[in-house]
């Protein structure tokens, strides 16, 4: 059974704005090492930023909880497979929340234009 969805939207020159002021304090802050590598190789890296900030409140709104409830956003990840389709490797309070919940499936679908970008997110249990 579908256990909750969450969708956010990002406007990437907002994203564009806080990596220029603050750089690596902030992207160590909300991404992994993999998650910047990813995104560095872009020509423009704050859309694929965007996007995965667009999934981490996303999924954080499939579960039902806000900022500041316990999941750090760092914990939420986007890995890509060898075709580009992403999905969700959690760690830390986002994985023992899912674990609580008795979730099996999590669901993740990014697009971006050079403005926007968006996620949304599927959570499944039996
Ligand atoms: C899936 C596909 C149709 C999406 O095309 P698109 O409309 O230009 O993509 P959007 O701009 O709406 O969304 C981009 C996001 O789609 C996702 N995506 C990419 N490939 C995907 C796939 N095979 N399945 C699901 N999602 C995919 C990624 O999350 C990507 O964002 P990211 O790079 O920041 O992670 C296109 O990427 C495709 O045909 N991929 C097939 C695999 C392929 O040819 N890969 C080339 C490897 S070099």
């Amino acid at each position: 059974m579908i256990y909750g969805i969450g969708i956010d939207l990002v406007e990437n020159d907002r994203i564009e704005k806080i990596i220029k002021k603050w750089d690596l304090k902030f992207l160590n802050r909300i991404f992994s090492d993999g998650e910047i590598q990813y995104c560095k190789k872009h020509v423009q890296a704050s859309t694929h930023y965007g996007a995965r900030f667009a999934a981490k409140e996303s999924f954080l709104k499939a579960l039902g909880l806000g900022l500041g409830e316990g999941v750090r956003l760092s914990d939420i990840e986007v890995v890509n497979d060898e075709k580009g389709k992403p999905s969700l490797m959690l760690s830390g309070e986002a994985k023992v929340q899912i674990e609580k919940r008795k979730i099996t499936e999590v669901h993740l679908s990014l697009t971006h234009t050079k403005q926007y970008a968006t996620a949304i997110v599927l959570l499944e249990k039996v």
